[in-house]
C-alpha cells in the first residue's frame, strides 16, 4: 500500500484522534488546568507508542512535561527530530466562541477548536505521518519526536532539557510545523521568526488610592503617566523612540525586499478580514515587511484604577501595563529589555516610581534557503502543492528555535501548513481539513528527499 492510499483509508480516524487531543483543555498558562495538561502529555505518549515509536517517556520539568520517543532504525542513517506543542493558549473570552473552545467541530471543512491549528493539529499530523511510513514500511531514516507542554509561556524549561539531553536530541535536522503557509494555492515556507521580550510595567504615584476630587489635580496619576509615557515610544512615523532600539536590526537588502514585493499578498481582503478601513505601521515599510523584517512595540494589556460597573471617583496608586516588543535578526532580548527599561525609567517623572519585570522572551532566527533542509522541504511542497514554496518571513515567534541552533547545533525547518487566518490565539480558531491532510501527505516526502539528498552525500550542510 502506498502511503496515499494508507492515508485515504485512515482519514476518519485521524480526524477522530485529533478530536480527543483537541477535547482536553491542555492550557499552560493558567494552574488550574495543570491536570489536563498532564492528561495530554500522557495521550500524546500513548499516540506514539502506537503509532510504533520506542522508548516513549514523559519527561518531569520544573514545569510542564515533555513528550520524547524515537525510532532509531539504524544508526548509520539520518535521524529527524519533529518538535511542537501539545500546550494550548486560554480560550477566554469564551462568549465568543461560536462553538465551545473544547468541542472540537467542523464547520465549513474547518475544525473549529482551541489548539486546532496551533499546535496539535499541526504537530499530530507527524504522528500520523510516522504512523503511515511505519504501517507502510517506508520510513527512511531514524525519527525522535519531542513535543513540549510550554511554548505557549515561553518555553523556561524547554532549554534545561535540551541542554542536558544534547546526545539524546542528537540529530540532522529539526522539523516544526508551528507556522503558516500564504494561502492554501499559495504554499510558503518560513525562513524567519521574530524573536520577542515581554515586560510588565508598574506604575506607582500615591501610596494608596485617593479621592479623585479631593486630590486630584494635585497628585500624579499613575494611569495618566503610563499613558502619555507610552503614547511617547513612538514617533509620528511610528518609529520606536527607545534609544538604541534599532542599533542591532539587520537591515534587509533591496534585493530581498524586492522578492519580497513580490510576495502574493491582497491588502484589501486582509483589511475586510480585520474589519478595519485602514492599516497602520512604520512608515516607509509594507505591511509584509511590518510583520516579517521591523521590530514593534505592543500594548498586550493595560490596567489600574476602577474598571467595575458603573463610577468610582478614584485617583488610583498604581498603573499597570504588559507590552510585548518583537524582535529581528540581529535584536536580542536581554538587551533590548535593559534599553525598555532604562528607557521607561529615565521619561518617568519623579513624582511617580517605575518598575519593570521581564517575563519570557526569545531570540529572532533568520534560516538559509539553500541547505539541504530548506531544499529537502522545498522538494516536497512541490510533490504535494505543483508549486515551488515562497519563503516568507513569520511574524511570530517560538523561543525555543534560537536555541536548538546555537545549543544543539541543528538546522531547523519550519515546515508549517496553518493560515495566519486561522485566529491563533483567538476565539474560533481553526484548522483546515485540507491542510491537515495536505501535511499528513507533505512529511513522508520531506522524509524521502531529505533522507535522499543526505544518502547521496550531495552536500553536508
Ligand atoms: N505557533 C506560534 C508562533 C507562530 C505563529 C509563528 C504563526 C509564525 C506564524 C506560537 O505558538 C506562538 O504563539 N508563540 C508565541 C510565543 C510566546 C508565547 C513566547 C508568540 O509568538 O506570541
Ligand atoms: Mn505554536
Ligand atoms: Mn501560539
Amino acid at each position: 500500500m502506498t502511503p496515499n492510499q494508507y492515508i485515504e483509508q485512515n482519514k476518519d480516524r485521524f480526524l477522530n484522534e485529533l478530536f480527543d487531543l483537541l477535547r482536553i483543555p491542555s492550557i499552560s498558562a493558567d494552574t488550574a488546568f495543570a491536570g489536563d495538561v498532564k492528561r495530554c502529555a500522557e495521550a500524546v505518549a500513548e499516540h506514539l507508542k502506537k503509532a510504533g515509536a520506542d522508548n516513549v517517556s514523559i519527561e518531569p520539568t520544573a514545569g510542564h512535561p515533555i513528550v520524547y520517543g524515537e525510532k532509531i532504525f539504524d544508526p548509520n542513517l539520518p535521524t529527524i527530530l519533529i518538535y511542537g506543542h501539545y500546550d494550548v493558549q486560554p480560550s477566554a473570552p469564551d462568549e465568543l466562541w461560536e462553538t465551545p473552545a473544547f468541542e472540537p467541530t467542523i464547520r465549513n471543512e474547518k475544525i473549529y477548536a482551541r489548539g486546532s491549528a496551533d499546535d496539535k493539529g499541526q504537530f499530530f499530523m507527524h504522528v500520523k505521518a510516522f504512523e503511515t511510513m511505519m504501517q507502510t514500511n517506508t520510513l527512511s531514516c531514524n525519527v525522535k519526536f519531542m513535543i513540549e507542554g510550554e511554548e505557549e509561556v515561553g518555553s523556561a524549561n524547554l532549554g534545561t532539557f535540551c541542554k542536558a539531553n544534547k546526545e539524546k536530541l542528537k540529530a540532522d535536522v529539526i522539523l516544526i510545523s508551528d507556522t503558516s503557509m500564504i494561502a492554501n494555492d499559495i504554499p510558503s515556507i518560513d525562513v524567519g521568526l521574530r524573536g520577542l521580550s515581554y515586560v510588565q510595567v508598574e506604575v506607582t504615584g500615591p501610596n494608596r488610592d485617593l479621592h479623585s476630587g479631593v486630590y486630584g489635580g494635585a497628585v500624579a496619576n499613575p494611569i495618566n503617566i503610563l499613558c502619555s509615557m507610552i503614547a511617547q515610544s513612538h514617533d509620528e512615523n511610528r518609529h520606536i523612540t527607545i534609544p538604541g532600539f534599532y542599533d542591532d536590526v539587520l537591515e534587509t537588502s533591496a534585493e530581498d525586499r524586492a522578492a519580497m514585493a513580490k510576495t502574493p499578498f491582497d491588502e484589501e481582503a486582509y483589511k475586510r478580514d480585520l474589519g478595519v478601513k485602514e492599516l497602520l505601521g512604520e512608515k516607509g515599510f509594507s505591511t509584509i515587511e511590518r510583520t516579517g523584517i521591523r521590530p514593534t512595540f505592543e500594548l498586550n494589556g493595560i490596567w489600574g484604577g476602577y474598571t467595575g460597573e458603573g463610577s468610582k471617583t478614584v485617583l488610583p496608586s498604581k498603573a499597570y501595563a504588559k507590552i510585548s516588543m518583537r524582535l529581528v535578526p540581529n535584536q536580542s532580548n536581554d538587551k533590548i529589555t535593559k534599553l525598555f527599561s532604562d528607557y521607561f525609567k529615565s521619561i518617568a517623572p519623579p513624582s511617580v516610581t517605575v518598575e519593570v519585570t521581564p517575563h519570557h522572551g526569545g531570540e529572532p532566527v533568520l534560516t538559509p534557503t539553500n541547505s539541504v533542509p530548506y531544499q529537502a522541504a522545498a522538494a516536497a511542497i512541490r510533490d504535494t502543492f505543483g508549486k515551488d514554496p515562497i519563503p516568507t518571513r513569520g511574524g511570530g515567534s517560538i523561543p525555543i528555535v534560537a536555541l536548538f541552533e546555537q545549543e544543539l547545533k541543528t538546522k531547523v525547518v519550519l515546515m508549517g501548513f496553518g493560515l495566519d487566518s486561522d485566529g491563533l490565539h483567538s476565539p474560533n480558531e481553526h484548522y483546515g481539513i485540507f491542510n491537515y491532510f495536505r501535511g499528513i501527505e507533505t512529511i513522508p516526502r520531506f522524509f524521502h528527499h531529505f533522507t535522499e539528498a543526505k544518502n547521496s552525500g550531495v552536500a553536508s550542510n
